[in-house]
């Protein structure tokens, strides 16, 4: 059984002893729920991959208290610094190269010579951080593949009897992950959208690569995001994109007013805010794919986002929950 601990001082105490201990410790950030492990503890970091059954070759994020803590693992330069000032705490990853001197475990990174790192603004989580007073290795803490969990419930749908515990931050605010940025080569390049808008990004530090199809990216440098090969995100139930219309066996994902026909309806939001969007979109699809068969229906549709802002992010993961393998 998976404990659940309120986010009192007594239970914030709780689950940093239980980090320390080596034990895994869900908790709530603002962006979604991650499953977080003592990174200098192999043991531990070990445990996470076996929980979510994520393969050995993709990487985790470290999560640190302050930026001090954070840049004391990893050669920060200019840049890095710029975007701490900017964005941190908050929704942003940076993958920078490891210190020498880095105690972080090696699998956490997969045995790169970079890591990614990012201090979450959460309250709970920043409390988690301080009293832990350690670097904590988290990814989103569902099973590899699976949607991402903003509420308690998606995290113990997934892990419950897996985890030591889960720390109930109530529902995350941001709804999608960090944006994941890689400052270890000789440009900034995007590696995911995320919480923090590109347009945000490039206003603080200039121009960020991104977008070059997987394929090219392969090709003309070295595999820089282990985890942009997979397929994640994916509901049970077959999902179509960009829909302007429905049939008949399809639950819908609507943004803005719902396409005439659908039986069973998820609104992200009417009045097509992207925030707000990015804030439902996971417990949609969770939603949605529990929901849907028992309305008889066997797959879902999801309408138009508009590719700005937060709809980046929302647009990257609903292309991978529709890809199959
Ligand atoms: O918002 C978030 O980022 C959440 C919360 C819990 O912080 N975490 C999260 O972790 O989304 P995860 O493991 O689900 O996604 C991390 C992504 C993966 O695609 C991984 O491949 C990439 O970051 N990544 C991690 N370390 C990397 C590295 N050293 N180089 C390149 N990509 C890396
Ligand atoms: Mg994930």
């Amino acid at each position: 059984m998976t404990l659940r601990i309120k986010p009192t001082d007594r239970g914030i105490a709780q689950a940093a002893d239980l980090l320390s201990s080596g034990a895994l410790v869900a908790f709530g950030t603002e962006t979604v729920y991650g499953l977080g492990a003592d990174a200098r503890n192999a043991a531990a970091v070990a445990a996470i991959f076996e929980a979510k059954g994520r393969p050995h070759f993709n990487p985790l994020i470290c999560h640190y208290g302050s930026v001090e803590a954070a840049f004391a693992h990893v050669e920060a330069g200019p840049v890095a610094e710029r975007l701490a000032d900017s964005f941190w705490p908050g929704p942003l990853t940076m993958v920078l190269r490891r210190r020498v001197t880095c105690p972080v475990a090696l699998l956490a990174g997969a045995g790169l010579e970079t890591l990614a790192v990012r201090v979450p603004a959460h309250g709970d989580a920043q409390r988690l951080l301080a009293a832990f007073g350690g670097p904590v290795a988290a990814p989103s803490a569902n099973r590899s593949g699976g949607i991402s969990p903003t509420l308690v419930s998606h995290v113990l749908a997934g892990l419950d009897g897996r985890i030591a515990a889960v720390l109930d931050s109530g529902p995350c605010r941001v709804g999608v992950e960090s944006t994941v940025v890689d400052l270890s080569g000789s440009a900034p390049f995007l590696l995911r959208p995320g919480g923090v808008n590109l347009e945000a990004l490039e206003a603080c530090i200039g121009p960020v690569g991104r977008g070059v199809e997987l394929a090219a990216a392969l090709a003309s440098r070295t595999l820089r995001s282990p985890g942009m090969l997979l397929s994640h995100y994916a509901p049970a139930l077959p999902l179509r994109i960009n829909v302007v219309s429905v049939t008949a066996d399809e639950a819908l994902l609507a943004f803005g007013r719902p396409l005439p026909g659908a039986r069973l309806v998820f609104q992200l939001s009417e009045a097509r805010n992207l925030n707000e969007a990015a804030a439902k979109f996971f417990e949609g699809l969770h939603w949605l794919d529990s929901q849907a068969p028992l309305h008889g229906l066997t797959r879902l549709a999801a309408m138009p986002v508009p590719e700005t802002g937060l709809g980046l992010a929302i647009n990257d993961r609903l292309g991978r929950a529709s890809r199959v393998g």
